[in-house]
C-alpha cells in the first residue's frame, strides 16, 4: 500500500475526493520518530493532530506514583491528537513511538476549515470518536467484569485484528510490545499476564515469539476474551 492509500484511511481524509485529499496532504508536515521517542506528554499544550503513515505508536497515561497504563497502540492510517482540538485543554495522554514511526501532522487551525467546509469529514470524525468511546466503555467494563486471562485474550484478538497477518499456521501478530507493555495494556501485573500467556500457549491456542504472537486458535482465544 502506498503512503497515500494509508493516509486516506484516516477519518480526516475518507470523505474527500482525490483533489481535496491531495491538497490536505500537501498542507501536512512529515514527522519522523525513532523507536522509544516521546512525541508529546500528558499535560502538554498541543496544537497538532497526527496520522500514522508507518510504524506503531502507544498512547499511555501514568499515575502520580509512576505506574503506567496504555490506552491504545495505534498503527498505519490511525489518527490521534484531536481531543485537545475538539475539547481545548492539555494532551490527555503521552504518545511514544513503539517502533520507528513516520507521521503526518496537521495544525489544529488547519483542521477547522476542512471540517466546516466538508460536513462528511465532520461526520467521519464523529464516527471515529464514537468508536473510541464504545471501545473505552468496553475496556472499563472488562476491568470490572473480566478476569486477567479474559482481558489478555481480548487484547490479543484486538491486536490481531489490527496488526495480524494470515499464515498457514495461524494469525501472526507482530505487536512489537514488551510483556511489560502488554501488561499495561490490560491493566494487570506482568506476572499475572505472563501466567495467562503461558496458559494459552500450554493449550496450544497461541505461540509466543518475542514481541509477536502466533494465534493458532482464534476461535477459542476469542471465546475466552468474550
Ligand atoms: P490529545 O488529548 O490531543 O492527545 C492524546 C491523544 O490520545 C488524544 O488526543 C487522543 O487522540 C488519544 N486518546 C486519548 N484517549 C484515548 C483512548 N481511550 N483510546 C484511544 N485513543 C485515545
Amino acid at each position: 500500500m502506498t503512503d497515500d492509500q494509508v493516509v486516506r484511511r484516516a477519518p480526516l481524509f475518507s470523505a474527500l475526493d482525490d483533489a481535496s485529499a491531495a491538497s490536505l496532504r500537501a498542507s501536512m508536515e512529515n514527522v519522523k520518530l525513532g523507536k522509544g521517542t516521546v512525541l508529546f506528554s500528558e499535560g502538554d499544550e498541543g496544537d497538532h493532530l497526527y496520522v500514522i503513515v508507518e510504524g506503531k505508536l502507544k498512547l499511555g497515561t501514568s499515575s502520580g506514583d509512576g505506574r503506567e497504563n496504555l490506552l491504545s497502540v495505534l498503527g498505519p492510517g490511525e489518527m490521534f491528537g484531536e481531543l485537545s482540538l475538539f475539547d481545548p485543554g492539555p494532551r490527555t495522554a503521552t504518545a511514544t513511538a513503539v517502533t520507528d514511526v513516520r507521521l503526518l501532522s496537521l495544525g489544529h487551525d488547519k483542521v477547522i476549515p476542512w471540517v466546516t467546509q466538508h460536513p462528511q469529514v465532520a461526520l467521519d470524525l464523529l464516527g471515529r470518536l464514537s468508536q473510541r468511546l464504545r471501545r473505552t466503555n468496553e475496556v472499563v467494563g472488562d476491568l470490572v467484569f473480566s478476569d486477567v486471562p479474559g482481558r489478555v485474550a481480548k487484547a490479543l484478538i484486538d491486536l490481531g485484528e489490527r496488526f495480524g497477518k494470515d499464515t498457514p499456521e495461524g494469525l501472526y501478530v507482530n505487536h512489537d510490545l514488551t510483556q511489560e507493555e502488554l501488561a499495561q495494556l490490560v491493566g494487570a501485573s506482568r506476572e499475572t499476564v505472563n501466567k495467562a500467556l503461558a496458559d494459552f500457549a500450554g493449550r496450544n491456542w497461541i505461540r509466543l515469539d518475542g514481541r509477536a504472537v502466533l494465534i493458532i486458535d482464534v476461535e477459542r482465544l476469542g471465546k475466552r476474551g468474550r
